[in-house]
């Protein structure tokens, strides 16, 4: 694997692959835990994530990447493996969530602000000597009618811009995710004016990107998709797809190597059946794929269980989704392979 970060940032996103999304932080990593009653303890977290990164075939085949959370990126897996081993022996890239969550931005009521960049400079200089090749940092943004605020839109993609360089610097390729809010409060605003936001705040994005010098061939995006509010769904799958990708055509430069979408608690069939639908409409500047979460892990931690006798269940969970997503980033996807599993 070639050290220069462009080539890292292709090999991200190559076609028929893409980002498994396993660096939920302690309190996201607990409530997903507690869903199926397993208590969050540094153990049952790294059982967890260890089934995922054993499942090899799925790994090899579909997974080009893995954002991990800081505690993984060092523990090791019940045999003394460290997860970053076995992960990297399955072909894929380990990488790291470098932020620090997203705290209340003052004197803006209901929007925030992520926190992280003090001291980021060494933190990746350590990441990268753990193994970590790629990085993450999520900005969150509101939508109502009214927001989110042009203010918090800048102060979020500032903070997006000044990470993304100093990852490059620290040869490591940044996924800049400014993430609009799909099941946010209120979560009734159309998908219009999902597009009318994502629009403002990716041209926001690129605009900070160019001023702090961020080579765009050498990063990622992690964008929502353009969808309806989880209280107001009813666009179908080719309305999301078109608008979706009529967005990033409007904002996204072709140097831009790929596009990795979060799921953002879409279904995990929605999710796979809009990237498809995506990538069938052909004629793409760019790669576009999946940096799922939820959406290529739901299936497995219900099947697991916590249960030892359960992880032959959760790895074919898992490769299940990551197989269906694999096709929709090429567009291949059908309804009938859901059935046919
Ligand atoms: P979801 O796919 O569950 O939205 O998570 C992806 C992610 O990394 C959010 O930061």
């Amino acid at each position: 694997m070639s050290d220069r970060i462009e080539d890292i940032a292709v090999a991200m996103v190559q076609p028929g692959q893409g980002i498994l999304a396993a660096d939920e932080s302690t309190g996201t990593i607990k409530k997903r835990l507690e869903s199926i009653h397993v208590p969050s303890t540094e153990l049952n977290r790294r059982d967890y994530r260890e089934m995922l990164f054993r499942t090899t075939d799925a790994m090899k085949d579909t997974i080009s990447g893995v954002i991990l959370f800081e505690e993984t990126l060092y523990q090791k897996a019940a045999d003394g493996t460290p997860l970053v081993d076995i992960i990297r022996a399955a072909g894929a890239i380990p990488g790291i969530k470098v932020d620090k969550g997203a705290k209340p931005l003052p004197m803006h009521e209901g929007e925030k602000i992520t926190e992280g960049l003090d001291s980021l400079a060494e933190r990746l200089s350590d990441y990268h000597d753990a193994g970590a090749r790629f990085a993450k940092w999520r900005g969150v943004i509101s939508i109502s009618r009214d927001l989110p605020t042009p203010s918090a839109v800048r102060a979020n993609a500032t903070a997006l811009a000044r990470y993304a360089a100093l990852c490059q610097q620290a040869g490591i390729v940044p996924i800049v995710e400014p993430e609009v809010l799909m099941d946010g409060a209120p979560g009734d605003h159309s998908i219009d004016r999902c597009a009318e936001v994502t629009e403002f705040v990716l041209n926001t994005v690129f605009d900070e990107l160019a001023e702090a010098r961020v080579k765009l061939e050498a990063m990622v995006l992690k964008p929502n998709m353009v969808i309806d509010g989880k209280n107001a769904r009813k666009a179908s799958v080719d309305e999301v797809a078109e608008k979706t990708v009529n967005v990033l055509k409007a904002t996204v430069p072709n140097a831009v190597p790929g596009i990795a979408f979060l799921s953002g608690g879409q279904s995990d069939e929605e999710a796979t059946a809009h990237l498809s639908a995506m990538n069938a409409l052909g004629d793409l500047p760019w790669s576009l794929t999946f940096s799922y979460g939820r959406a290529l892990q739901a299936a497995a931690l219900q099947a697991w269980q916590g249960k030892r006798e359960n992880v032959a269940a959760g790895q074919r969970a898992f490769a299940h989704r990551a197989k269906m997503n694999g096709l929709a980033s090429q567009g291949a996807w059908a309804k009938d392979f859901e059935q046919a599993a």
